[in-house]
């Protein structure tokens, strides 16, 4: 019995993992966290105004702790994906 209950979750943990590492891009992240109140051309226009990387990533994550991304992984990707939609918005 035991071991059946560790192979069910163990079942489900992969299934779970699997379904978050293929469905969710980091686009998609900032779509379901962000994007019902935000464009990211809202986000990518404060970026600009904050142009030192390293401060804006930190007030960022400071500030995304408790402004819809209290988790820290969903938090690094969406950072991750607003400084790569920044990086190409600068060229
Ligand atoms: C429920 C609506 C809502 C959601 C969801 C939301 N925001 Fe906001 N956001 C706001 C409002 C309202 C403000 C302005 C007040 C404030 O600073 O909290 C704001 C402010 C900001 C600011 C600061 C802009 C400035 O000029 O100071 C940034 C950056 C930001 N949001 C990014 C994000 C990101 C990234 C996400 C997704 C993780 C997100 N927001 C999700 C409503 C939202």
């Amino acid at each position: 019995m035991p071991r059946f209950v560790f192979s069910v979750s163990l079942f489900l943990a992969l299934v779970t993992h699997w379904g978050a590492a293929s469905a969710q891009e980091p686009k998609d992240r900032f779509d379901q966290s962000c994007a019902r109140c935000h464009k990211v051309e809202v986000v990518i226009a404060w970026m600009k105004k904050h142009p030192d990387t390293a401060k804006r990533k930190a007030w960022l994550d400071g500030k995304l702790a408790t402004h819809h991304a209290p988790d820290a992984k969903l938090r690094a990707d969406i950072i991750a994906y607003l400084e790569q939609v920044y990086a190409q918005a600068a060229k």
